[in-house]
């Protein structure tokens, strides 16, 4: 695992010192071991006093053990809306620093519907997109960079939808929507892409949840998802994928392994073309 850096910027004496997980720094070096990650803190002592530092830290062991215990979950719905309500304030800061994932997945989604196989408008602003399990909205400005400006966002937690709601990025929002139970009719058939980012994680969505996106998507959309490789290797996401294409659902016409995904590790990312 590689090892969070803690980087304390100069700054003056009189504010607040800035922090991040990554970066290089001079000076004395702290090493702790907590929630399975070693974060060593790398600190200009002369700029940064001891209270400060402790301060830092503390934030800092907060948002390894936010992130890590998401990946402790147990796909129960009432635990998973706690869980994510407590974390939703601080959710942003948390997971931002390093998360090549949103970027990626707008960009993949964009890439190939626009492709020529793909039969659809090529105006990103007149297709409606779905970002399910879009938690507090993080991937809603990589999609209005790329001019999809009808995006909904879909997730079980209200809290992350109200984060959501305040982002600007979204035509609707729908909070309490549990995508491992059947959809109700109002979503079925109405996008011409899905994205899902960083929800078929350990704990949280289950495989078959994979149908349900596709039931989403108008024939001919898009549905593009990541997923851990620890995902894969300890569900069986592959046979769900396989059977769907085996029952005419959807193709796979991509899975980009071990892609780049945040700075603790790589996904996958799947591109299917919806065919039913
Ligand atoms: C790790 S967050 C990812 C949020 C956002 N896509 C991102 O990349 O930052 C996972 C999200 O999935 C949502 N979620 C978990 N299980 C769900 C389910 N069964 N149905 C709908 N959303 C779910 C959580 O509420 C949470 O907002």
């Amino acid at each position: 695992m590689p090892l969070p850096r803690v980087f304390l910027y100069n700054k003056p004496s009189n504010s607040e010192p800035e922090y991040s997980c990554r970066g290089l720094f001079f000076g004395k070096v702290y090493a702790l071991f907590i929630h399975r990650a070693i974060i060593v803190c790398e600190v200009n002592t002369l700029q940064v006093s001891n209270h400060q530092l402790k301060r830092v830290v503390k934030l800092i062991i907060q948002r390894h053990a936010n992130i890590g215990s998401a990946l402790e979950l147990d796909s129960d719905p009432v635990s998973i809306t706690s869980y994510y309500s407590k974390w939703a304030e601080t959710y942003d800061k948390d997971v931002i620093e390093g998360y090549i994932g949103i970027k990626l997945i707008s960009e993949l989604m964009h890439r190939y519907i626009q492709s020529d196989d793909w039969q659809l408008a090529k105006d990103p602003a007149s297709l409606n997109i779905v970002d399910v399990g879009c938690g507090t909205g993080i991937g809603g400005s990589s999609l209005a960079e790329l001019g999809y400006t009808n995006v909904d966002g879909i997730d079980l937690s209200p809290e992350m939808i109200a984060k959501a709601r305040q982002s600007g990025f979204y035509t609707n929002l729908y909070g309490g929507i549990n995508i491992n139970v059947p959809l109700a009719a109002n979503l079925v058939g109405v996008y011409d892409a899905v994205v899902c980012l960083g929800t078929f994680t350990p704990g949280h969505v289950l495989p078959e949840a994979l149908n349900q996106l596709f039931q989403m998507t108008r024939s001919h959309g898009a549905v593009v998802v990541s997923t851990r490789p620890e995902y894969c290797d300890t569900t069986d996401f592959q046979q769900v994928s396989d059977s769907a294409e085996a029952d005419g659902l959807a193709v796979l016409k991509h899975c980009h392994k071990d892609a780049p995904y945040r700075d603790d590790g790589n996904a996958h990312y799947w591109v299917y073309q919806v065919t039913g």
